[in-house]
Protein backbone atom coordinates (compact mmCIF):
# COMPACT_ATOMS: atom_id res chain seq x y z
CA UNK A 1 0.00 0.00 0.00
CA UNK A 2 1.57 3.79 -1.03
CA UNK A 3 1.86 5.66 2.21
CA UNK A 4 -0.84 8.19 2.34
CA UNK A 5 0.06 11.45 0.17
CA UNK A 6 0.90 15.19 1.30
CA UNK A 7 -2.20 15.87 -0.68
CA UNK A 8 -4.36 13.42 1.47
CA UNK A 9 -2.81 14.48 4.42
CA UNK A 10 -3.36 17.64 3.79
CA UNK A 11 -7.46 17.61 2.87
CA UNK A 12 -7.61 15.05 5.99
CA UNK A 13 -6.38 17.72 8.53
CA UNK A 14 -8.45 20.96 6.82
CA UNK A 15 -11.69 18.64 6.33
CA UNK A 16 -14.13 21.73 6.43
CA UNK A 17 -11.60 24.35 5.12
CA UNK A 18 -11.19 21.77 1.87
CA UNK A 19 -15.32 21.14 1.13
CA UNK A 20 -15.80 25.24 1.33
CA UNK A 21 -12.52 25.69 -1.48
CA UNK A 22 -14.70 23.33 -3.66
CA UNK A 23 -16.05 24.40 -6.57
CA UNK A 24 -20.09 24.78 -6.59
CA UNK A 25 -20.56 21.72 -8.28
CA UNK A 26 -18.06 19.48 -6.21
CA UNK A 27 -19.33 21.10 -2.80
CA UNK A 28 -23.01 20.25 -3.74
CA UNK A 29 -23.13 16.64 -2.81
CA UNK A 30 -25.77 14.77 -0.50
CA UNK A 31 -22.88 13.73 1.92
CA UNK A 32 -21.72 17.66 1.99
CA UNK A 33 -24.59 18.94 3.33
CA UNK A 34 -26.18 18.42 6.79
CA UNK A 35 -29.51 20.69 6.22
CA UNK A 36 -30.09 18.93 3.39
CA UNK A 37 -30.37 15.63 5.90
CA UNK A 38 -32.35 17.14 7.95
CA UNK A 39 -35.02 17.78 5.42
CA UNK A 40 -34.68 14.20 4.27
CA UNK A 41 -35.18 12.83 7.80
CA UNK A 42 -38.11 15.49 8.30
CA UNK A 43 -39.95 14.37 4.90
CA UNK A 44 -39.51 10.78 5.52
CA UNK A 45 -41.28 11.23 9.23
CA UNK A 46 -43.81 13.66 7.57
CA UNK A 47 -45.24 10.81 5.39
CA UNK A 48 -44.96 7.81 8.22
CA UNK A 49 -42.35 5.89 6.02
CA UNK A 50 -39.56 5.67 8.56
CA UNK A 51 -39.93 2.52 9.30
CA UNK A 52 -40.60 0.89 5.85
CA UNK A 53 -37.47 2.77 4.73
CA UNK A 54 -35.14 1.04 8.03
CA UNK A 55 -36.59 -2.31 7.22
CA UNK A 56 -35.43 -1.65 3.52
CA UNK A 57 -31.96 -0.94 4.28
CA UNK A 58 -32.12 -3.93 6.36
CA UNK A 59 -32.64 -6.11 3.75
CA UNK A 60 -29.25 -7.34 2.33
CA UNK A 61 -29.41 -8.83 -0.71
CA UNK A 62 -26.63 -11.05 -2.56
CA UNK A 63 -26.95 -10.16 -6.59
CA UNK A 64 -25.53 -12.78 -8.82
CA UNK A 65 -24.18 -11.82 -12.02
CA UNK A 66 -21.90 -13.17 -14.86
CA UNK A 67 -19.52 -10.80 -17.59
CA UNK A 68 -18.39 -12.81 -21.00
CA UNK A 69 -14.68 -11.65 -22.38
CA UNK A 70 -13.03 -13.35 -25.27
CA UNK A 71 -9.65 -12.35 -23.51
CA UNK A 72 -9.68 -13.19 -20.23
CA UNK A 73 -7.45 -16.12 -19.51
CA UNK A 74 -8.27 -19.95 -19.43
CA UNK A 75 -7.32 -19.91 -15.60
CA UNK A 76 -9.48 -17.27 -14.71
CA UNK A 77 -12.83 -19.35 -16.83
CA UNK A 78 -15.22 -19.58 -13.85
CA UNK A 79 -13.40 -16.88 -11.67
CA UNK A 80 -15.80 -15.30 -8.92
CA UNK A 81 -15.13 -11.73 -7.13
CA UNK A 82 -17.44 -10.86 -4.27
CA UNK A 83 -18.13 -7.39 -4.55
CA UNK A 84 -18.68 -5.19 -1.13
CA UNK A 85 -19.44 -1.62 -1.43
CA UNK A 86 -20.45 1.02 0.29
CA UNK A 87 -20.91 -0.77 3.92
CA UNK A 88 -21.22 2.87 6.11
CA UNK A 89 -21.02 0.62 8.92
CA UNK A 90 -22.10 3.30 11.32
CA UNK A 91 -24.94 4.15 9.57
CA UNK A 92 -27.00 0.80 9.41
CA UNK A 93 -27.54 -1.54 12.38
CA UNK A 94 -26.31 -5.43 12.41
CA UNK A 95 -24.98 -4.39 9.07
CA UNK A 96 -21.71 -6.27 9.96
CA UNK A 97 -23.70 -9.43 11.30
CA UNK A 98 -25.75 -9.28 8.09
CA UNK A 99 -23.15 -9.31 6.17
CA UNK A 100 -21.16 -12.02 7.68
CA UNK A 101 -24.86 -14.32 7.54
CA UNK A 102 -24.09 -13.85 3.60
CA UNK A 103 -20.67 -14.51 3.33
CA UNK A 104 -20.43 -17.32 5.12
CA UNK A 105 -22.76 -19.35 2.87
CA UNK A 106 -21.13 -18.80 -0.54
CA UNK A 107 -17.66 -19.43 -1.83
CA UNK A 108 -15.54 -16.55 -4.33
CA UNK A 109 -12.32 -16.69 -5.17
CA UNK A 110 -11.35 -13.00 -4.80
CA UNK A 111 -12.85 -10.27 -2.42
CA UNK A 112 -13.30 -6.69 -3.86
CA UNK A 113 -14.19 -3.59 -1.55
CA UNK A 114 -15.13 -0.51 -3.02
CA UNK A 115 -14.84 1.61 -0.12
CA UNK A 116 -17.01 3.59 1.72
CA UNK A 117 -16.74 1.78 4.96
CA UNK A 118 -17.86 4.28 7.12
CA UNK A 119 -19.47 7.72 7.15
CA UNK A 120 -16.60 10.75 6.77
CA UNK A 121 -17.78 12.70 9.92
CA UNK A 122 -18.89 9.61 12.22
CA UNK A 123 -16.12 7.49 11.67
CA UNK A 124 -15.31 5.62 15.25
CA UNK A 125 -14.11 2.91 16.78
CA UNK A 126 -16.22 0.16 16.68
CA UNK A 127 -16.68 0.68 13.39
CA UNK A 128 -12.24 0.10 12.99
CA UNK A 129 -13.38 -3.15 14.69
CA UNK A 130 -15.98 -4.12 12.89
CA UNK A 131 -13.96 -3.97 9.57
CA UNK A 132 -11.01 -5.88 11.42
CA UNK A 133 -13.65 -8.88 11.93
CA UNK A 134 -15.29 -8.37 8.53
CA UNK A 135 -11.38 -8.64 6.56
CA UNK A 136 -10.28 -11.53 8.68
CA UNK A 137 -13.69 -13.51 8.20
CA UNK A 138 -13.29 -12.93 4.35
CA UNK A 139 -9.44 -13.37 4.03
CA UNK A 140 -10.62 -17.47 5.47
CA UNK A 141 -11.95 -17.37 2.00
CA UNK A 142 -9.98 -15.68 -0.62
CA UNK A 143 -7.85 -12.69 -0.58
CA UNK A 144 -8.70 -9.11 -0.22
CA UNK A 145 -8.31 -6.22 -2.22
CA UNK A 146 -9.53 -2.77 -1.24
CA UNK A 147 -9.84 0.94 -2.78
CA UNK A 148 -11.23 4.08 -0.72
CA UNK A 149 -14.37 5.85 -1.04
CA UNK A 150 -14.86 9.80 -1.09
CA UNK A 151 -16.10 8.95 3.10
CA UNK A 152 -13.07 7.63 4.26
CA UNK A 153 -9.99 8.30 6.01
CA UNK A 154 -6.52 6.97 5.17
CA UNK A 155 -6.84 5.38 8.72
CA UNK A 156 -9.08 3.00 7.17
CA UNK A 157 -6.71 1.99 4.71
CA UNK A 158 -4.29 1.04 7.74
CA UNK A 159 -6.58 -0.82 9.93
CA UNK A 160 -7.94 -3.35 6.21
CA UNK A 161 -4.02 -3.85 5.55
CA UNK A 162 -3.06 -4.29 9.38
CA UNK A 163 -5.99 -7.12 8.58
CA UNK A 164 -4.39 -8.56 5.95
CA UNK A 165 -6.47 -6.71 3.02
CA UNK A 166 -4.58 -5.67 -0.25
CA UNK A 167 -5.23 -1.85 -0.51
CA UNK A 168 -4.83 0.03 -4.15
CA UNK A 169 -4.53 2.91 -3.49
CA UNK A 170 -3.55 4.64 -7.07
CA UNK A 171 -1.45 1.16 -7.42
CA UNK A 172 -1.99 -1.97 -9.46
CA UNK A 173 -0.96 -5.62 -9.31
CA UNK A 174 -1.30 -8.84 -11.13
CA UNK A 175 -3.12 -11.75 -9.98
CA UNK A 176 -1.49 -15.09 -10.58
CA UNK A 177 -3.86 -18.70 -11.35
CA UNK A 178 -1.93 -21.37 -12.72
CA UNK A 179 0.39 -19.86 -15.33
CA UNK A 180 -2.29 -17.01 -16.64
CA UNK A 181 -1.98 -13.35 -15.09
CA UNK A 182 -4.89 -10.65 -15.14
CA UNK A 183 -4.24 -6.90 -13.92
CA UNK A 184 -6.31 -5.64 -10.79
CA UNK A 185 -5.69 -1.59 -10.19
CA UNK A 186 -7.03 0.44 -7.73
CA UNK A 187 -7.72 4.32 -7.22
CA UNK A 188 -8.50 6.80 -4.74
CA UNK A 189 -11.48 8.51 -4.00
CA UNK A 190 -12.26 9.62 -7.76
CA UNK A 191 -14.55 12.52 -7.62
CA UNK A 192 -16.61 14.28 -5.08
CA UNK A 193 -14.58 14.92 -2.20
CA UNK A 194 -10.99 14.26 -2.34
CA UNK A 195 -10.32 13.62 -5.82
CA UNK A 196 -7.27 11.77 -5.56
CA UNK A 197 -7.56 9.68 -8.44
CA UNK A 198 -5.00 8.41 -10.85
CA UNK A 199 -5.46 5.85 -13.14
CA UNK A 200 -2.05 6.62 -14.81
CA UNK A 201 -0.33 5.85 -11.97
CA UNK A 202 -2.34 2.88 -11.13
CA UNK A 203 -2.37 1.18 -14.66
CA UNK A 204 1.95 2.15 -14.66
CA UNK A 205 2.40 -2.33 -13.50
CA UNK A 206 -0.10 -3.42 -16.18
CA UNK A 207 2.00 -5.55 -18.71
CA UNK A 208 0.82 -5.13 -22.42
CA UNK A 209 -2.27 -6.91 -23.60
CA UNK A 210 -3.07 -8.11 -20.23
CA UNK A 211 -6.59 -9.20 -19.17
CA UNK A 212 -7.57 -5.50 -16.89
CA UNK A 213 -10.13 -4.46 -14.03
CA UNK A 214 -10.24 -1.09 -11.92
CA UNK A 215 -11.66 -1.39 -8.65
CA UNK A 216 -12.86 2.17 -8.14
CA UNK A 217 -15.29 3.58 -5.32
CA UNK A 218 -17.12 5.27 -8.11
CA UNK A 219 -17.90 5.20 -11.68
CA UNK A 220 -16.31 8.52 -12.48
CA UNK A 221 -13.33 7.27 -14.18
CA UNK A 222 -14.49 4.80 -16.81
CA UNK A 223 -13.27 6.98 -19.63
CA UNK A 224 -9.65 7.18 -18.80
CA UNK A 225 -10.47 3.47 -17.65
CA UNK A 226 -11.47 2.46 -20.98
CA UNK A 227 -8.64 4.79 -22.96
CA UNK A 228 -6.16 2.66 -20.63
CA UNK A 229 -7.55 -0.76 -21.88
CA UNK A 230 -9.39 -1.98 -19.02
CA UNK A 231 -12.03 -4.82 -19.66
CA UNK A 232 -13.98 -4.24 -16.43
CA UNK A 233 -14.76 -1.44 -14.27
CA UNK A 234 -16.09 -2.36 -10.98
CA UNK A 235 -17.48 0.27 -9.10
CA UNK A 236 -20.28 1.85 -6.27
CA UNK A 237 -20.66 4.80 -4.59
CA UNK A 238 -24.34 5.93 -6.04
CA UNK A 239 -25.87 3.21 -3.81
CA UNK A 240 -28.13 3.04 -7.05
CA UNK A 241 -29.52 6.18 -5.86
CA UNK A 242 -30.51 4.61 -2.63
CA UNK A 243 -34.24 6.94 -1.97
CA UNK A 244 -35.70 6.00 -5.55
CA UNK A 245 -39.02 5.97 -7.54
CA UNK A 246 -41.22 2.97 -8.33
CA UNK A 247 -39.11 1.10 -10.49
CA UNK A 248 -36.04 2.01 -9.04
CA UNK A 249 -35.70 5.36 -10.41
CA UNK A 250 -33.33 7.40 -9.01
CA UNK A 251 -33.95 10.79 -7.35
CA UNK A 252 -29.96 11.79 -6.54
CA UNK A 253 -27.53 9.88 -8.05
CA UNK A 254 -24.48 11.60 -6.62
CA UNK A 255 -22.53 11.15 -9.57
CA UNK A 256 -22.04 13.37 -13.27
CA UNK A 257 -21.79 9.71 -14.84
CA UNK A 258 -24.97 8.71 -17.48
CA UNK A 259 -27.53 7.34 -15.69
CA UNK A 260 -27.00 3.84 -17.41
CA UNK A 261 -24.08 3.82 -15.11
CA UNK A 262 -25.66 4.49 -11.97
CA UNK A 263 -26.51 0.79 -10.95
CA UNK A 264 -25.67 -2.10 -12.79
CA UNK A 265 -24.06 -3.55 -15.64
CA UNK A 266 -23.52 -0.99 -18.22
CA UNK A 267 -21.08 -1.01 -21.29
CA UNK A 268 -18.30 1.89 -22.65
CA UNK A 269 -17.21 0.82 -25.58
CA UNK A 270 -15.16 -2.43 -25.20
CA UNK A 271 -15.25 -2.11 -21.41
CA UNK A 272 -17.85 -3.81 -19.81
CA UNK A 273 -19.12 -2.00 -15.73
CA UNK A 274 -21.01 -2.82 -13.16
CA UNK A 275 -21.99 -0.13 -10.52
CA UNK A 276 -23.29 -1.70 -7.22
CA UNK A 277 -26.36 -0.31 -5.07
CA UNK A 278 -24.04 -0.32 -1.86
CA UNK A 279 -24.59 -2.32 1.48
CA UNK A 280 -25.33 0.47 3.36
CA UNK A 281 -27.12 4.23 3.78
CA UNK A 282 -25.50 7.10 3.38
CA UNK A 283 -27.40 10.63 5.05
CA UNK A 284 -30.27 8.66 6.26
CA UNK A 285 -30.83 5.45 7.61
CA UNK A 286 -33.82 4.52 4.72
CA UNK A 287 -34.14 2.45 1.09
CA UNK A 288 -36.80 2.96 -1.00
CA UNK A 289 -37.04 0.69 -4.14
CA UNK A 290 -33.09 0.42 -4.18
CA UNK A 291 -32.60 -2.52 -1.71
CA UNK A 292 -28.83 -2.65 -0.56
CA UNK A 293 -26.54 -5.65 -1.48
CA UNK A 294 -23.49 -7.40 -1.93
CA UNK A 295 -22.73 -8.94 -5.52
CA UNK A 296 -21.10 -12.15 -6.72
CA UNK A 297 -19.43 -11.47 -9.98
CA UNK A 298 -18.42 -14.86 -12.15
CA UNK A 299 -16.19 -14.11 -14.77
CA UNK A 300 -16.24 -16.53 -18.37
CA UNK A 301 -14.54 -16.86 -21.25
CA UNK A 302 -15.50 -16.62 -24.63
CA UNK A 303 -14.88 -18.82 -27.52
CA UNK A 304 -13.74 -16.34 -30.34
CA UNK A 305 -15.51 -17.56 -33.81
FE1 LIG B 1 -21.32 5.44 -0.12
Amino acid sequence: MRPISKKRKLVEQQERLHLAKRNFKRRFHTENIPWLRRIMRFLIRLFFVQAIGKKNAENLKLEKIQFSFPNLPEAFDNTRILLITDLHLDNTKDSEERLMKIVKNIDFDYCFLGGDYTNRWQENETAHISLTKITKELLKKSRVFGVLGNNDKYQIARTLARAGAEMLINEGLLIERNNDKIYLAGIDDCCEYYALADTKLANQNAEKNSFKIMLAHAPDKYREAENQGYDLYLTGHTHGGQICLPFGIAVITGTTVPRTMVKGKWNYHAMQGYTSRGAGTTNIKARYFCPPEITLITLRKTTAN
